[in-house]
């Protein structure tokens, strides 16, 4: 290896991230997160899957026409046609990449493709070289290359490095490869694969045995030098590789592995942050790197040892991951100029109707919390700006609970824009709250999960609900936050409401389930 060396880091949160369930986003939510990832230095950011929907399409356009510095990616299949939606969704990218795939493995080519290694190999070049009549930037990855035969993956990737593919990915799509297994896999492809010093080779990993960061880490041991990752590890059934394992492993042990990457590793927690309020999905808190307790330190012995030296039990600075860093703060006396300049920093351009819309919630937020931090504005804007498409709205919430009154709730909603009220009963104030809001709209969802945590410290912390709700099958998570945990917990059902709804008209679509 070569101390010089970098990694390249392919974030696939917003394609392959949004295949989690539940995980789906409007297009001003994937804005907000390419916008992020571009801060944090991703080098290509895969957009989405442009032949999916023209939602997806429209999505990975205005992506492509924001970013400036980072690459980006649009998925399609081997064929024309998805080939064309991808281009023309990336066409106004200042550094588009077409990323065509099929699959390799014989099971996958025998029982979903039905179709020979030969017929796999000419549809591989032919995608590779009708990609190649747009654009040089050409990613050509062997689905469930980790269960194909390796000869056999050389042949394909020998045939489409001729073809003009830039980068050839090889996927444990099934995340069934074991580390050490993984990097020979990487290193047989590099030994026999004639042409591949034209290529860069990438690896891309899912985490169904646990493995996927141990498989990256081995893979760019063994010669990878691009990783597919998403942050917090979000993706189809286990996830992906987490972005933050990969980055601070390299960050971290420059004497076991001495290459780099372009992430600003202070960006990284404030993405996580991002990508949790925007999907709904909370970081576990024993997640490495970005969880709640990552950094904590319970037992005795060891905060006696960090404040003799902190390297004594932590081996990352928690700076480092930009924790604890901009809590900066403003209240109840800052200006619409100091807002502005504050958000501005965090990566929120706002129109001057938008800053209305935040400046009014600051206050009211204001006059409940002293301080108002970074986690507060995020939370301000997801809900304020980031959702403005919503069909249900909450009005008002009234709630009676107590040790000697039967709870109840009168919600008012304004739904398409017309408001409605009701009041109902539960067994206690959010059951009531619920019921009456499933009346008012009618849903036929049922509610699978409901958890509430503070978003920062202190006893006037904004709560921070989600919820999970499945209607006939599909899923959507909800997320709400407030000072008063009844109405986030309301906030946070009506968002998993609204999510439903969008769910509806914009199902997500697995590539590899079509
Ligand atoms: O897991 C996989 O194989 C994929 C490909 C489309 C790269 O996501
Ligand atoms: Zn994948």
């Amino acid at each position: 290896m070569n101390e010089n060396e970098k990694v390249i880091i392919f974030d696939t949160t917003l394609r392959d991230g949004e295949q989690s369930p539940g995980a789906s986003m409007n297009a001003a939510e994937k804005m907000r997160i390419a916008v992020q990832l571009e801060k944090l230095g991703v080098d290509v950011l895969e957009a989405g899957f442009p032949a999916a929907s023209e939602g997806d399409f429209e999505a990975v356009s205005s992506i492509a026409g924001r970013l400036k510095n980072t690459e980006v990616a649009a998925l399609a299949r081997t064929s024309k046609k998805d080939i064309d939606r991808a281009w023309g969704a990336i066409r106004n990218a200042a550094k588009p990449r077409i990323h065509t795939f099929i699959a390799t493995s014989d099971i996958h080519m025998d029982y979903k493709l039905k179709m020979t290694r030969d017929e796999v190999v000419k549809k591989a070049v032919e995608a590779v070289k009708y990609a190649r009549s747009f654009t040089d930037n050409i990613e050509f990855s062997a689905e469930d290359a980790s269960r194909s035969d390796p000869d056999f993956l050389c042949r394909v990737f020998e045939a489409v490095i001729e073809a003009g593919a830039a980068t050839i990915n090889i996927p444990d799509t099934v995340g069934y490869a074991i580390p050490q297994e993984f990097a020979n896999l990487v290193k047989y492809v590099t030994a026999h694969t004639p042409n591949i010093h034209k290529a860069i080779v990438s690896i891309h990993c899912h985490n169904d045995l646990g493995l996927a960061t141990a498989n990256t880490l081995a893979a760019i041991c063994a010669g990878a030098r691009q990783a597919e990752v998403t942050i917090n590890g979000i993706g189809e059934r286990a996830g992906n590789t987490s972005l933050e394992e990969i980055v601070m492993a390299l960050h971290t042990r420059p004497n076991y592995i001495p290459l780099s990457t372009n992430i600003n590793t202070r960006q990284i927690y404030p993405t996580s942050r991002l990508v949790s309020m925007i999907t709904g999905i909370i970081v576990q808190p024993n997640k490495a790197i970005v969880g709640a307790n990552a950094f904590a330190h319970e037992a005795g012995i060891h905060q006696d040892g960090m404040l003799k030296n902190p390297m004594t039990y932590e081996i990352m600075n928690p700076d480092t991951i930009g924790l604890g860093a901009g809590k900066l703060v403003l209240g109840k006396h800052s200006g619409r100029h100091a807002l502005r300049a504050h958000l501005k920093d965090l990566g929120y351009d706002l129109s001057g109707e938008e800053l209305n819309i935040i400046f009014k919630k600051f206050k009211e937020l204001a006059d409940k919390k002293k301080i108002i931090v970074d986690e507060d504005f995020e939370a301000i804007v997801t809900e304020g700006i980031l959702r403005t498409a919503d069909i249900f709205r909450l009005e008002y919430l009234h709630v009676i609970s107590g040790t000697t009154v039967l709870p109840m709730a009168s919600v008012k909603l304004t739904i398409n824009g017309l408001s409605v009220q009701g009041a109902g009963y539960g067994n206690g104030p959010i059951d009531a709250a619920f019921n009456t809001i499933a009346k008012l709209t009618g849903t036929g969802s049922k509610l699978l999960r409901f958890s509430v945590s503070a978003l920062t410290g202190g006893t006037d912390a904004q709560g921070e609900v989600t919820v999970r709700l499945n209607e006939d099958g599909l899923i959507a998570l909800g997320r709400g936050a407030d000072p008063d945990i009844m109405t986030a917990s309301a906030k946070a059902y009506i968002n998993g409401l609204n999510r439903l709804e969008y769910l509806k008209t914009h199902p997500v679509v697995s590539p590899e389930a079509l």
